[in-house]
């Protein structure tokens, strides 16, 4: 059975194309979901995106991972900076969790440099757009095959 796999986008990227393209591109979540999709097909991935505004339902989902998903690619976005919640939840979601975020946040404001995530993330990939989810897929394509 192919492995399914959550791509859980944070608040504010159902935005995306309209907020900050200089910063995000000009692609909307739709393009982006299109784009990831086809890369999931091409690896036999299953997998299922979701975007929240609010942190709650982003530490839910990563709840249902558990028993719902074979691994998470995850961009937390705001809330990567702020959210021990999340933190938490990753720890308890006993899947492979991939930190993605679409621009650097290490060439950005000093709070972006602080990720209540990263350490913990089985990967971390940041600063190459939408590129960045299809990477993220090919390294769970790699850690769920082994
Ligand atoms: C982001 C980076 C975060 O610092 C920011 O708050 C976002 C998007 C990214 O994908 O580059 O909303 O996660």
């Amino acid at each position: 059975m192919a492995a399914t796999i959550f791509v859980l986008n944070g608040p504010n990227l159902n935005l995306l194309g309209q907020r900050e393209p200089e910063i995000y591109g000009a692609g909307t979540l739709a393009d982006l979901e299109k784009r990831v999709a086809a890369k999931a097909r091409a690896l036999g991935l299953t997998a299922d995106f979701r975007q929240s505004n609010r942190e709650g339902e982003l530490v839910d989902w990563l709840q249902e991972a558990r028993t719902g998903a074979d691994g998470v690619v995850l961009n937390a976005a705001g809330y990567t900076h702020t959210s021990v919640a999340i933190r938490d939840a990753v720890l308890a979601c006993d899947k492979p969790v991939i930190e993605v975020h679409l621009s650097n946040p290490y060439a950005r404001e000093d709070f972006r440099q602080h990720s209540f995530i990263s350490d913990i993330a089985r990967g971390v990939i940041c600063g190459f757009g939408p590129l960045g989810y299809d990477l993220a897929l090919d390294a769970i394509a790699d850690i769920t095959r082994s």
